[in-house]
């Protein structure tokens, strides 16, 4: 993980740095640091802690450009102002900062320490400073490229040298890079985040390539020096989205921009004449789709979650097989890949280190992979065949909610457009573009509800541990919402299908012992009754997500309104988003940054 940032031109590198390790401190936040070339050579701040710590610490002599600076999330060695970066050669002239993931760092330091140099951290990143002092070649270029030859690994780097302060080099293998085209200055970053308070132009390095930045310009290759043109791109979102817009936490305001969110994954997407979906960016026409005989969705976290509803809504609507799985176990299973399988990788940043292999281990069987997507241009969203994107706009704090709700009508259109072609006749698709179209204005109504939600959060705040339970489509939804709880609460909570709650987790059930449970309004509604009816029989509290008013065996319930039956699991999310984050926030939590997680998970 990680997020890095380089700088090259007349102004002071330092607060240009400092803006931009803010904007990237969702991708880690144990330690920060920064070096920028100055007359007398480098100058460097680093520490544990995050990024206003680190500006709390710099002097006001502390100027210099070019610069590069890094936000961190620990892989290897404790977060510790040694082990933050960047990382000086012995002679404290080249500087880098790294993310990803070194994997033959061990026998690269021994190596290194063999030939007298003392690595004074326990990162990998260390190395690849010495490995670059240790090239020597006249152009920094050269030895970086030079040092990189020797490196197995995951990385995305920026390096700078105090004897060449008219350039930064920038390399990326596996862990994004994206550099930004200022006027007379030159940016590079891990993230867009970082860069659009500068410039829109931006330009995405692929695996394998590298670039020299100067402050007039830039000049990509691949590591062994072939030249490439990149045309550069122009990023839509202005600077404006990434504040807190009156909210005290991301969260929060994340929360609330949903209804428009959804309303952007809509636009332009029903299609009514024909009662479908239109969408552009799929690339497969009615052919395509009458062969497909299998859907296999594919992500991480949040993103394998709404894969799991969104194989309810697949297989619902379209009547195709499909099931979800986490992308970082696919990848790993030597996956048997069917010709006749379509497969759909989602991903909110598009950098999910696993979901990346996974669609690349598909592409390499020859198997047809579609994106869900909110990044625009990102790695995921380039190398699919095709695919969905979001709109969402940036999602800054770790734990995912619009981006969820956003993956989920997404998947709903794919849904409508795969059963349009196959079974799923005009009225049947009139029924859920209705219902879609509906789906702005009942979040809205959801989030109105917002004071009744703190209100049970405050009431069950106290607790150790909850379950969280729900059936077929409602399943996913618990899932995601025990994963809320946990990650922005750090009370214990766990999801289970309901009927597997007798199978074990009963002996759990008590009065300590909260669940909360999905429970739609559809032919499953008696059966959860059924589950419920146990949990009280053991005087365990329930608390149930529902549209229906009339819910008994409920010591609390949080209300929505009404949807068709493969839609509602998404409105019944949306409490879920707020519950937690009441919670979290009656107990102090760090909301937007949890602790020991990032959201954008860029290494294994
Ligand atoms: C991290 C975040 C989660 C997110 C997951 C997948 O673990 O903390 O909130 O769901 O990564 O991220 P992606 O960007 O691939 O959707």
């Amino acid at each position: 993980m990680c997020g890095i940032v380089a700088y090259i031109g007349s102004r002071d590198a330092t607060p240009v740095l400092l803006e931009g390790l803010q904007r990237l401190e969702y991708r880690g936040y144990d330690s920060a640091g920064l070096a920028v070339v100055a007359p007398g050579g480098l100058k460097v701040r680093k520490t544990t802690g995050k990024v206003r710590e680190l500006e709390a610490g710099i002097p006001r002599r502390f100027k210099g450009s070019p610069g590069v600076g890094h936000t961190r999330w620990a892989t290897h060695g404790v977060p510790s102002d040694a082990n933050a970066h960047p990382h000086l050669d012995g002679a404290a002239q080249v500087a880098i900062v790294h993310n990803g993931i070194i994997e033959n760092a061990t026998d690269l330091r021994a190596r290194l320490e063999s030939e007298g140099v003392t690595l004074v951290s326990e990162t990998d990143s260390e190395v690849l400073a010495h490995l670059i002092a240790r090239a020597g070649r006249p152009d920094l270029e050269d030895s970086v490229a030079d040092a990189l030859k020797l490196v197995e690994g995951t990385y995305g780097i920026a390096a700078i040298d105090s004897r060449q302060p008219d350039r930064v080099v920038v390399a990326r293998n596996g862990s994004p890079l994206i550099l930004g085209i200022g006027d007379k200055e030159m940016l590079a970053a891990s993230d867009v985040a970082a860069l659009v308070r500068f410039t829109r132009q931006v330009v995405h390095l692929e695996d394998g390539e590298m670039a020299v930045l100067r402050a007039d310009g830039y000049r990509t290759s691949t590591l062994d020096h072939r030249p490439i043109t990149r045309a550069p791109l122009t990023v839509e979102q202005g600077q404006d989205s990434y504040g807190l817009d009156g909210h005290i936490h991301y969260l929060h305001k994340e929360i609330h921009e949903q209804p428009e969110a959804v309303a952007r994954a809509l636009s332009g997407r029903l299609d009514r004449r024909f009662s479908t979906a239109h969408l552009g960016g799929l690339g497969l026409d009615a052919r395509d789709v009458a062969g497909i005989r299998r859907i296999k969705l594919l992500g991480c976290g949040s993103a394998y979650f709404a894969g799991l509803l969104g194989a309810t809504m697949i297989e619902g609507l379209a009547r195709i097989p499909a099931d979800a799985e986490s992308a970082s176990e696919f990848r790993y299973r030597n996956p048997v890949v069917e010709p006749d399988a379509l497969y759909v990788a989602i991903s909110q940043s598009g950098e999910t280190a696993d979901t990346i292999a996974a669609v690349r281990e598909l592409k390499r069987k020859g198997a047809r992979v579609l994106g869900i997507v909110n990044v625009v241009g990102s790695t995921v969203a380039r190398e699919c065949d095709g695919g969905i994107y979001l709109h969402a706009g940036p999602e800054i704090s770790v734990a995912s909610t619009k981006t969820f709700t956003s993956t989920g009508v997404a998947l709903a259109l794919l849904a409508l457009y795969l059963g349009r072609i196959r079974d799923l006749g005009p009225a049947e698709g009139k029924r859920i573009i209705d219902a879609l179209s509906e789906f702005p204005d009942q979040i809205r109504r959801v989030l109105d509800t917002e004071a009744d939600i703190a209100g049970v959060a405050n009431r069950f705040n106290q607790s150790a541990s909850m379950l969280f339970i729900g059936r077929v489509s409602g399943y996913p939804i618990a899932e995601e919402g025990a994963q809320k709880l946990k990650e922005i609460s750090y009370i214990h909570a766990e999801a289970y299908a309901a009927p597997e709650l007798k199978h074990g987790p009963l002996a759990l059930i008590g009065p300590e012992v909260p669940t909360v449970a999905v429970v739609p309004d559809d032919a499953l509604y008696p059966k959860n009754l059924s589950s419920l009816a146990e949990i009280r029989a053991r005087r365990g509290p329930v608390i149930a997500v529902t549209s229906r008013s009339d819910i008994p065996d409920a010591e609390a319930a949080l209300l929505v309104p009404r949807s068709e039956p493969e839609l509602a699991p998404l409105l019944l999310g949306i409490p879920l988003q707020l519950f937690a984050y009441h919670v979290a926030a009656s107990l102090g939590r760090d909301i937007d940054q949890p602790r020991n997680l990032a959201k954008s998970v860029t290494v294994e």
